[in-house]
């Protein structure tokens, strides 16, 4: 199997359901030109038989680079889809090795495939016989027993052999078995940086991306010392200037006119909202910004449920974004975690 050129990048936002859509990800490249961008993640029945009504999922703005997520098991499928990603313009499809929902347990995609490594590698393979892009493949420390780095080690080798060059690695186990929630096995058990740069030191002609609770510049800037990149979800829903905060330590790059990108941001509500949209599709990325203030709670549940309700909701938005000082103070973004 040839080993396709993949470009690398030091930092990248997680996917995440109900928050990397293409909105977000629009907000998200106003904030930062440099960071890797990755989709929510598509099942492959859903991409090849456009299930999705609500949003299309494939749709995307100028937005790369962007890794499109993709879930599945069944390796011609697969490269079915990825020939309809790729024609769609993404820079790199990345395979779900990692959620544990109940649902992708049903239909064996996610973190059970980590114990098929063969199967992953066999995607791997027909993924890239369809499509010139680089593949790569998130997943976590390990499955319930099978939690050793040798089993870790061996996964990668077996996956890697089949041209997979880049690893994000959630820092700990995913839980199957037990039947725990997707949101608590975000938390539990704790997280273990250790065994990724194990993971870096066996693998050094790999990228090994590490993922897990990190939510302050300066430590992404530590983890740089150890592995090729850095991953970060929920610290980016819950402060999405953090990215500029990371490049400004990272690249060297300017500090961002916060009042500037919102603007920005309200002109692409305008020019994209209409009656077949929800407008809190768009300002559900923006709750965040309202957090640590008297009454912002409310605040946060008008921006993603009851803005839907009023007459002139674009009205509205423009006197809370620009008219009133709710976010602009500046505040301890950091601290809360969703
Ligand atoms: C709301 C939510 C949705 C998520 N959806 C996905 C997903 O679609 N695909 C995936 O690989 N991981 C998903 N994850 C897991 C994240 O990509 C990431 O691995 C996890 O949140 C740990 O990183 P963090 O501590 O920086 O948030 C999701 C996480 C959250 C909070």
């Amino acid at each position: 199997m040839t080993m396709k050129n993949n470009y690398s990048y030091k930092l990248c936002v997680a996917p995440m359901m109900g928050h990397t859509d293409l909105h977000f990800r629009y907000l998200l490249r106003l904030i930062s030109k440099k960071t890797m961008l990755y989709t929510e993640m598509v099942a492959s029945n859903s991409i090849l038989h456009n299930k999705s009504k609500k949003l299309n999922k494939l749709e995307r703005n100028e937005d790369n680079p962007v890794g499109f997520q993709i879930g599945g098991d069944n390796p011609e499928q697969l490269a079915e889809c990825a020939k309809i990603v790729e024609s769609h313009g993404y820079n790199e499809i990345n395979l779900n090795i990692g959620c544990p929902s109940k649902r992708a347990q049903s239909g064996n995609f996610g973190a059970c495939l980590f114990s098929q490594p063969e199967l992953v590698a066999k995607c791997a393979d027909n993924i890239s016989k369809s499509t010139s892009l680089p593949i790569t493949v998130k997943t976590r420390l390990g499955i319930d027993n099978l939690d050793n780095i040798n089993y870790l080690k061996d996964f990668i080798n077996t996956v890697s052999s089949a041209g997979v060059e880049t690893f994000h690695l959630h820092a700990r186990k995913a839980i199957l078995k037990k039947g725990i929630n997707p949101r608590k096995n975000r938390s539990i058990p704790p997280i273990d940086y250790k065994r990724v740069y194990d993971i870096k030191k066996i693998f050094p002609h790999l990228n090994i991306i590490i993922n897990g609770e990190i939510n302050q510049p300066k430590d992404v800037l530590a983890h740089l010392n150890h592995v090729d990149g850095v991953m970060i979800g929920r610290a980016v829903c819950n402060n999405p200037f953090l990215l500029n905060d990371i490049d400004i330590l990272i690249y060297n790059t300017e500090a961002l006119d916060k009042e500037a990108i919102m603007k920005e941001y309200f002109l692409y509500i305008i020019n994209n909202f209409n009656k077949n949209v929800k407008i809190t599709d768009f300002t559900k990325h923006l709750a965040c910004i309202f957090k640590g203030y008297i009454g912002s709670k409310h605040t946060r549940a008008y921006m993603c449920h009851e803005l839907n309700y009023e007459k002139e909701p674009i009205k509205k938005l423009e006197e809370l974004i620009f008219k009133e000082d709710l976010w602009k103070n500046g505040q301890d973004l950091y601290s809360k975690v969703i």
